[in-house]
């Protein structure tokens, strides 16, 4: 007997809550394609308080995609410096070209994933929070959310393909760029790895994994 998760209950939660976090537009403002897409990459492997400082200086170096694709190799590796994962760098470049040379980042998931560094997760929250498209972001946080709402007995990774249906199944047509970043701050800052605050999320009525007791048993995982 539980309803399903809906979308506004989420964005009623996140107009209250949001974390305002440099590469976000002022609520109900359009933000920028290269802003979203450098921050995405930066916080692939890296957490948000890392990435803040990175991400200001780079926006200093390279205040536009047309100046970071312009830049020599050796100067965006130098901004990137300290943050990890070079190939990240390498890709970021590479791509930041063929977004110039084409006139622009494409608008759509198929086009945003022939670009370098740029997978189904980034190329999802892209198209959703630069573009308004209806399309999930699902990284390690969603999974989460989404594997304790429906109390997901399939382990990771197997589950992944039902996990992203749902996700899916949950954005709303309205806001999906708001929704996808909701989404990411409730696995940050409420449905955490371990004592999750089920009290203060606004989707603990449907949530089948609370129901249970059993929220911090999701996602199920192989045992090694
Ligand atoms: N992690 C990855 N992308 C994010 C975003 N847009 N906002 C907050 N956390 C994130």
């Amino acid at each position: 007997s539980h309803s399903r998760p809906d979308a506004a209950d989420l964005l009623v939660w996140y107009d209250r809550h949001r974390r305002a976090l440099p590469w976000r537009a002022e609520a109900g403002a359009v933000p920028d394609p290269y802003r979203v897409w450098l921050s995405e990459i930066m916080l692939q492997q890296t957490t948000v308080a890392a990435v803040k400082p990175y991400f200001a200086r780079f926006l200093d170096r390279f205040p536009t995609i047309a100046a970071l694709a312009a830049a020599p190799e050796e100067a965006v590796m130098s901004a990137w410096a300290g943050l990890g994962y070079y190939s990240r760098a390498r890709n970021l470049h590479a791509c930041a070209k063929a977004v110039v040379a084409a006139g622009g980042f494409p608008d759509t998931v198929e086009g945003l994933r022939k670009l370098p560094g740029i997978g189904a997760y980034t190329a999802g929250a892209i198209a959703a929070i630069a573009f308004d498209r209806r399309e999930a972001a699902v990284d390690g946080n969603v999974e989460r959310v989404i594997s304790r709402l429906f109390a997901i007995e399939t382990p990771l990774p197997a589950a992944k393909p039902e996990i992203r249906t749902l996700a899916e199944s949950l954005v709303p047509a309205r806001r999906p760029g708001d929704f996808a970043q909701a989404v990411m701050d409730l696995g940050a800052t409420i449905c955490t790895p371990k004592r999750p605050a089920c009290a203060l999320c606004p989707w603990m009525p449907p949530c089948r994994a609370r129901a249970e007791g059993l929220q911090e048993t999701f996602p199920r995982k192989l045992r090694k």
